[in-house]
């Protein structure tokens, strides 16, 4: 299994900054070095010395260069891969019929509340504050209705400008959010809340999540047995949540079929709507996906690719990419299709402008093609690629029933 991604946000530009110092500095050393010693040296040993000095003068020189190109390159391929994002969903005129309207799936799955959440989201984790939100005003333009954000994912802000700037009414865009695992004690839900509205730059969430079913101290460095083991207080303050107005519908994240029995043992006003939970072609679920749809909880695909871990590995299947030569359609499109049709909202991220769009051209899988796709998912051991138990210093694991 590969390493578990982790939920600091990545390094940006702060990282480059103290890179680059790094090397001035070094410059600046060698400069001092220099201006000591020269006094006691012959002039041959000078001599000697200037000539070092230049050499590695040039040699520092080459490596400031060095870096400045590879950063010019790397801000082209960018660039030029975020080119496009502004036109419609375009493509080829069969493409465009064989996708249309959904291309045969459900575009929108209804909730308790009778609200009607759309099918195919836009993904943040892991979206670069300087790319995200590039890549959800490029979601907006090709038809994406629905942006899956958390509070840890640490951009919030960015995606509410992009929303702002695309100017799309508060009503046309569903909206989600996750409650950290920091803030499950009662006190703590309203004020977080109320920083990821701020953050968006709404009056209410389409969705709020429990993130994880594990209640951290704010030390951080210990877990809260008690909350961990009954969430009904978070849960309560949801509720009200719900009540005030501030989100209108309520869910939980990671969360296995035994502690939706232990939460929902409890006389709930509202049940859970939604459980978001990791299902890609490496762990598909099957049991948590029947049990959900008998007991009427919509289960949320994340990395429904198989996330940056292991997304390569995903469109290399052979049976994916089968289907996908078959369908004309990428093997991308493929797996997410066949999420939508396994009867789940599918999460897909990206911040490049082709793949963004891309992934939300969906159509059914003929069933021979679905079968087969749905066998070759569920015949090997089930491994996953998100469990941050150990990184989280737990003696439990997150997953176990
Ligand atoms: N509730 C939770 O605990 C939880 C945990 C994990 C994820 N999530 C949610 O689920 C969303 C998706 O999960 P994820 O980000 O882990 O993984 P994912 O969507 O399965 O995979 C994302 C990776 O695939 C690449 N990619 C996307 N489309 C592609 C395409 N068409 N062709 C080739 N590569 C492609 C992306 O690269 P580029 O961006 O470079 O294109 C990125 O590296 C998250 O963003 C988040 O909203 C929730």
């Amino acid at each position: 299994m590969s390493r578990p991604p982790t939920y600091t946000p990545l390094p940006t530009s702060e990282l480059d900054a103290d890179e680059e110092s790094s090397l001035f500095a070094d410059e600046d050393q060698l400069e001092d070095h220099y201006t000591t010693n020269t006094t006691n040296k012959s002039r041959t040993l000078r001599a000697s010395s200037r000539s070092k000095k230049h050499l590695a003068f040039v040699l520092l020189s080459l490596a400031v260069v060095m870096t400045a190109l590879v950063r010019g390159a790397q801000h082209l391929v960018r660039g030029f891969r975020m080119r496009g994002c502004h036109t419609g969903l375009g493509g080829s005129r069969n493409q465009s019929t064989k996708f249309a309207n959904g291309g045969g799936l459900t575009t929108h799955f209804t909730l308790p509340s009778g609200d009607k959440i759309p099918s195919v989201a836009l993904g943040v984790w892991r979206a670069e504050k300087n790319l995200v939100g590039t890549a959800v005003k490029a979601a907006l333009n090709v038809g994406y209705r629905h942006i899956d954000g958390a509070w840890i994912y640490g951009n919030e802000h960015e995606v509410g400008n992009a929303l702002k700037a695309n100017g799309i009414a508060r009503d046309k865009v569903w909206l989600t959010s996750k409650l950290w695992n920091t803030f499950h004690a009662p006190e703590d839900v309203e004020p977080t809340l109320d920083e990821s509205l701020a953050r968006l730059g709404v009056e209410y969430l389409d969705l709020y999540l429990i993130h994880w079913p594990v209640a951290f101290y704010k030390d951080g460095k210990k877990y809260d047995r008690e909350l961990t083991a009954n969430p009904y207080p978070t849960w309560q303050k949801l509720e009200e949540m719900v009540e005030k107005g501030k989100v209108r519908n309520i869910g939980v994240s990671n969360f296995n079929i035994p502690r939706l029995k232990n939460l929902t043992a409890n006389p709930l006003k509202v049940k859970p709507a939604v459980n978001q939970v990791e299902l890609n072609f490496w762990n598909p679920q099957p049991e948590l996906l029947k049990w959900s749809k008998e007991n009427g909880i919509l289960l949320e695909a994340y990395s429904p690719l198989g996330s940056a871990e292991q997304v390569k590995k995903t469109l290399a299947v052979p049976e994916i990419k089968e289907i996908a030569a078959a369908q004309g359609m990428t093997p991308a499109q493929v797996i997410i299709s066949w999420h939508v049709q396994r009867g789940s909202v599918v999460l897909p991220k990206s911040v490049h402008c082709d793949r963004v769009k891309e992934n939300f051209q969906v159509a059914a899988l003929p069933q021979d093609a679905f079968d087969k796709l749905e066998k070759a998912a569920t015949s090997h051991a089930p491994q996953r690629v998100v469990n941050p138990s150990k990184s989280w210093g737990l003696d439990f694991d997150v997953f176990d029933d």
